[in-house]
């Protein structure tokens, strides 16, 4: 089955792109990255989506992020309608701050099992699906969400799980529901008592539960 599994290298492709020809991993260097499709240059919520992406480059960019898009269009394409996406913005004029995949033959699509069988072009192709792939510096897959054509993406959210996924990599914590940055996060199950009071000195609280069972622990990060 294609795709890239949590945990996995992140393929080490090849492709043309509105900034030229680039090597993934060069392209992230030793960055985060974020990749995401989408079906198609010239739509609606697509361009809604990268309109929003562009306004909050800046908040990718001080998590350390490297962003690149995709989708099945050519680089002239791109190039053209990212012109549309900063006008959409209010932004005539001005460079999109990201590059764009022409994945015109659809090869990484198929690789990376992005491709939606429910979205059809015009001439029977499917489309690319608004994939969202998180990559670590160290090129291995930490994040991945799927979401069909007709439903934009959360950006905020995107933000989000970025900062859990940057906190996760540093502190023995997990992020519970609805956490923001701030918030107080969970001590992983896997920590002993004594660790998680040595690791926390901010202090560690435990949730009494009907179970008797002390997992329910708290701290601020
Ligand atoms: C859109 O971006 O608006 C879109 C693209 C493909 C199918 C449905 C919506």
């Amino acid at each position: 089955m294609p795709g890239v599994l949590l945990g996995d290298v992140f393929p080490n492709f090849e492709a043309e792109t509105t900034i030229g020809r680039i090597k993934f991993h060069d392209f992230l260097g030793d960055s985060w990255g974020i990749l995401f499709s989408h079906p198609r240059d010239f739509t609606p919520v697509c361009t809604t989506e990268l309109a929003c992406a562009a306004g909050i480059t800046g908040e990718f960019k001080k998590r350390g992020v490297k962003m690149i898009a995709l989708s099945i269009d050519s680089v002239e394409d791109h190039t053209n309608w990212s012109k549309d996406v900063m006008a959409f913005n209010g932004e005539t004029g001005t460079p999109l701050p990201f590059p764009i995949i022409a994945d015109d033959k659809r090869s990484l699509s198929v690789q990376l099992g992005m491709l939606d069988p429910d979205e059809i072009d015009k001439d029977g192709m499917p489309l690319t699906a608004r994939c969202v792939f998180v990559i670590g510096p160290d090129k291995k897959l930490k994040l991945s969400i799927l979401y069909p054509a007709t439903t934009g993406r959360n950006f905020d959210e995107l933000l989000r799980v970025i900062d859990s996924l940057q906190l996760t990599a540093q502190k023995k914590v997990a992020t519970p529901v609805n956490w923001k940055p701030g918030d107080k996060v969970m001590v992983i199950p896997s920590l002993s008592e004594a660790e998680a009071t040595a690791l926390f000195p901010n202090g560690v609280t435990c949730k009494e539960l009907p179970s008797g069972k002390k997992y329910m622990r708290f701290t601020q990060p």
